[in-house]
């Protein structure tokens, strides 16, 4: 029995020697040392063997168990930390290497485009302003010369609000930005070189409207300023906006709230204000060499006089222009539907 027991021990020393893995020994420790393993069945043998020889046998059966468990426990120390080294190299993190970086937004092309005006402006001297885009009638029409009754408040599909009427008149959520025009004349502190960005409101939705949408006004009032600063002004911004070699050009036209009126075009980057194109057929974009921008005039006397401003004293000129526009005349994007601006279509909005 004591050569069985020997031989018992060097079958266990050579197998946790070979173990490849944790899993190796556990399977080990139960063949040779477990409750139902080789040396519980070996030691039923004890009963067989002399009264002298059993408690001898009996020990280095225990010293055997003792032996192997130890034996077993340092392999398994071994064999976890190879395997956390060999982790460690397949899995080495780096602390120092720099993070991935998350995916990052960028600015709506409309808050660049608001960006993009004011500093164009502000280089010349004017200074952005900011009026209420919930208004009294009083500014945002009568005071600009259009009364209530006026057939051209037609042209301006307003939203009033739900709210008591005062001396002011209705509530209205500012159809355009011209009301600002009023809220700057008021304060009497020229010169004025005003530009005011806002919303403004209109009942109209469709592929080329959005109920809301953004104007920038710009009102530049003092002594003696006539219409070829207002041509200074257009033209400056042709170029600094869309590009070198863009210029702007005035038409007659009609607004209540300036005299004379005017609707200003920027000459088409295509085709250089030609109105043809480089296979010498009519430019696809402009048609006409030009694009129209929106309106302009010089501030009506009646609007000046509204504010408390002398309009012998005082001349001034205005324009309002939708950002919205602008910014689609400068991507040249075709844009079939505006509304797509306000959509949050990520696809959309990242191209610019
Ligand atoms: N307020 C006008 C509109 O929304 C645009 C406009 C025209 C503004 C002429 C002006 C101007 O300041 O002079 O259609």
């Amino acid at each position: 029995m004591k050569d069985q027991l020997d031989a018992l021990r060097l079958e266990i020393e050579r197998d946790v020697k070979a173990a490849k893995s944790l899993e190796d020994l556990e399977v080990i420790e139960v063949k040779y040392l477990g409750r139902k393993g080789e040396l519980t069945s070996m030691l039923k043998g004890l009963a067989n063997v002399t009264a002298e020889e059993r408690p001898v046998l009996g020990a280095l059966a225990n010293q055997i168990k003792q032996d192997g468990l130890d034996l077993i426990a340092a392999r398994r120390e071994d064999l976890a930390s190879s395997k956390y080294s060999a982790l460690a190299e397949t899995e080495r993190v780096d602390v120092t290497e720099p993070g991935a970086r998350p995916p990052e937004g960028h600015l709506h092309i409309m808050t660049h485009t608001i960006r993009e005006i004011t500093s164009i402006f502000e280089k010349i001297g004017f200074y952005r302003t900011r009026y209420p885009e919930i208004d009294w009638d009083w500014y945002a029409f009568e005071a600009l010369n259009m009364p209530p009754e006026h057939p051209a408040r037609d042209d301006w599909e307003t939203f009033f609000m739900d709210a008591p009427i005062s001396k002011k008149g209705k509530m209205v959520m500012t159809p355009h930005t011209s009301n600002g025009q009023i809220h700057e004349l008021q304060r009497h502190n020229f010169p004025i070189r005003m530009i005011d960005i806002g919303k403004c409101y209109r009942r109209q939705v469709d592929a080329t409207h959005t109920p809301m949408f953004h104007q920038f006004e710009g009102l530049f009032v003092d002594k003696g300023v006539n219409i070829t600063h207002l041509r200074g002004i257009l033209d400056y911004f042709a170029e600094q906006f869309f590009g070198p070699g863009r210029v702007s050009r005035i038409r007659p036209h009609h607004f209540r709230f300036t005299e004379p009126s005017f609707e200003v075009d920027i000459s088409c980057g295509i085709c250089g204000g030609t109105g043809i194109g480089a296979d010498k057929k009519k430019c696809k974009v402009c048609k006409r060499g030009w694009l129209e921008i929106g309106g302009a005039g010089m501030v009506h006397p009646n609007v000046l006089k509204a504010c408390g401003v002398d309009p012998k004293k005082y001349t001034g000129f205005a324009f309002g222009w939708g950002v919205e526009r602008v910014a689609m005349m400068k991507e040249g994007a075709k844009v079939d539907d505006i509304r797509i601006l306000y959509q949050n279509d990520v696809r959309f909005l990242k191209q610019f």
